[in-house]
């Protein structure tokens, strides 16, 4: 092997005359009779070598051969490009490397698409030949981002006199909510391990343990639905504390989120983040997630519609639904099929009975449902909604939370088809008062909206038995650009309100024994008052980094349907296996 005096990125000027040796692999190739250029990759950069037939032939012959991806060792002589050649655009960009010594580490096969050009494979193939795909200097950059941001973590947190405890993988089924991957206990026949949806109840029994400070960045694995911003496998950035409130959270989140922007991005963020209780968040945005990088707020439109003649809508105040609307600009580039399609679309992701418009022309409400508003209230409303010509008024109707889900997905859409979010803008914010349970009307209970630990604001204690619904909790997210970058919660460490709260959610004694009662037994020795938090790792980085997919800032992701394309899993296994496990494939 020939020993790297340099990387691919290092060389420069002051490096001319000088024998260096260096590692990588063929990135490209030209052959220009008696010369052959390659350009030389490896995770640090491209440096241009130079086989010259005259001076060194027998490097040449060798090289001649060569082709894309083949790993090389050289050793050569630096020397400056002629003027014209110089690419300032690369570190490396005003020097050659004329090779007097090669070796072939391995001859690559062709490579099933170009490194290059991450765009020119479909992402099935990239996928499936992963480990040429992180070759590529897009997630090159997404891993380097990945590890800078790790260790900024790990250092902000120690500062702050946090130390990292690992917690087991092979554990009880935790509360999260979503469905558990379990692992089969060859010894235990008929039970199984869960793989743990986050560490939640060790890091509350470590704040029993007197480890008021605990962090961990690790991986936590949920069987739900996958999207851009979901995995079943993913990192958390996992905090617990005692002796705290809410905003002594908050403020450390903060200042975690600020030292990352800083430290990553060299970006300064406010020092406040702005926080939005869950209500307001969800009559203003139409989710609790909003992006606030751009306005267009939900508009209340009760009010007209109760002075209309739109028996549809007022029916559906009645009932104590809602009418929401939001308002975009560039009415006419809604035709009717613009519309249509938005509707289906409405329709068919977001629950939606149908999607009623009103253009605002040359100042006067036109189109759509406008026919039942009378001459004074279309005025009226032109007034106190501030509606400008060559604007639209789209106007859902539903279940509240249809309504206001919907409405909130129809604004993200529209802001992305008027261009209004400005990409360059960081948004976070805090979203607190969230309802300490929802009800579950399938299953006919309420469920914790956190998870059952979390404490319910103390002022709402007397709400708890006749209007569950309305008690907020010490829950709190942050949010940033429209994701949900982070959650957690003040937790409960009193028995006797945690036994209330597990009869509110329905969880029986024996169930709750069963499933916590090592956490409640815990707390039965001094279990100091405690909270925290954790960060989605994965979200930060593709916020970091610029990214909108999940998948490229994990080295080895799942496919939306949890598969990996690379090693085929999951797959089959032999009966002999599954026999040992006393498992049987139903
Ligand atoms: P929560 O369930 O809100 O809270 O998760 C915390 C954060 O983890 C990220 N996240 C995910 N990222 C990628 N793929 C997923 N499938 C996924 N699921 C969650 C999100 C989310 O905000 N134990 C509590 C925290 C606490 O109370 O301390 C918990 O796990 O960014």
């Amino acid at each position: 092997m020939i020993k790297r005096t340099h990387t691919c990125g290092d060389l420069n000027k002051s490096n001319i005359g000088e024998q260096i040796s260096l590692n990588g692999w063929i990135s490209k190739r030209r052959d220009l009779g008696g010369l052959i250029f390659f350009d030389l990759r490896d995770r640090y950069g491209i440096t241009q070598i130079v086989f010259d037939d005259k001076q060194y032939s027998d490097s040449f012959k060798i090289a001649k051969k060569l082709g894309f991806e083949d790993v090389i060792g050289i050793t050569g002589i630096v020397i400056s490009r002629p003027d014209e050649a110089i690419n300032n655009n690369m570190a490396t960009g005003e020097i050659d490397v004329v090779v007097e010594k090669i070796i072939v580490y391995n001859e690559s096969e062709p490579p099933p698409f170009d490194i290059n050009d991450r765009s020119s494979a479909s992402e099935e193939n990239r996928l499936k030949f992963r480990y040429l795909e992180l070759r590529t200097k897009e997630l090159q950059y997404y891993m380097k981002i990945r590890h800078d941001t790790t260790l900024a973590v790990r250092k902000f947190l120690s500062n702050f006199n946090f130390i990292e405890i690992e917690t087991p993988v092979l554990m009880k089924s935790t509360p999260e909510g979503a469905r558990d991957f379990l692992v089969p206990s060859r010894i235990h026949k008929g039970k199984f391990y869960a793989l743990p949806q986050s560490p939640q109840t060790y890091k509350q029994l470590l704040m029993v343990s007197g480890y008021d400070k605990y962090f961990q960045i690790v991986k936590c694995f949920r069987d739900e639905d996958f999207r851009a911003d979901r995995q079943p496998e993913f990192t958390q950035i996992d905090i617990e504390m005692s002796f705290v409130t809410q905003d002594d959270i908050i403020n450390l989140g903060t200042l975690l989120v600020k030292s990352l922007w800083k430290n990553i991005l060299n970006i300064e963020l406010t020092d406040k983040f702005p926080a939005l209780t869950y209500q307001e968040s969800m009559e203003k945005y139409g989710s609790d997630k909003p992006d606030t990088r751009f306005d267009m707020c939900l508009i209340e439109l009760s009010d007209y519609i109760k002075s209309s003649d739109f028996d549809t809508f007022k029916k559906i105040l009645d009932n104590n639904g809602r009418v929401k609307a939001i308002k975009s600009p560039n009415a006419s580039k809604y035709s009717r099929r613009v519309i249509d399609d938005l509707t289906d679309w409405i329709k068919t992701y977001h629950q939606a009975k149908g999607l009623a418009w009103i253009k605002c022309i040359d100042g006067k409400l036109e189109g759509g449902i406008s026919k039942f508003f009378s001459d004074d209230l279309k005025n009226t409303m032109i007034k106190n909604l501030s509606i400008k010509d060559d604007e639209i008024l789209f106007i859902i109707g539903d279940k509240k939370n249809i309504t206001l889900n919907a409405l909130g997905a129809l604004r993200l859409e529209i802001a992305k088809r008027e261009n209004l979010i400005d990409k360059n803008k960081w948004s976070p914010l805090w979203i607190i008062d969230f309802p300490l349970v929802e009800w579950n009307e399938d299953n006919q209970r309420w469920d914790a909206l956190h998870h059952p630990f979390t404490s319910p604001n103390l002022d709402d204690m007397h709400l708890l038995d006749d209007n569950p619904a309305s008690v907020r909790s010490y829950g709190y997210d942050i949010v940033m650009n429209g994701y949900e970058l982070g959650g957690g919660s003040i937790r409960i460490h009193d028995a006797k309100l945690q036994s209330k709260i597990f009869d509110l959610l329905g969880v029986e004694k024996q169930e709750a024994e069963e499933k916590f009662g090592f956490l409640m037994n815990a707390f039965k020795y001094g279990a100091p008052p405690h909270g925290g938090m954790a960060f989605g790792l994965d979200r930060i980085i593709m916020l970091l980094t610029g990214s909108n997919q999940i998948r490229d800032v994990i080295a080895f992701p799942k496919t939306t349907s949890a598969m990996s394309l690379m090693d085929n899993s999951p797959s089959n296994v032999d009966n002999e296996q599954l026999d040992e496990l006393g498992l049987k494939i139903k």
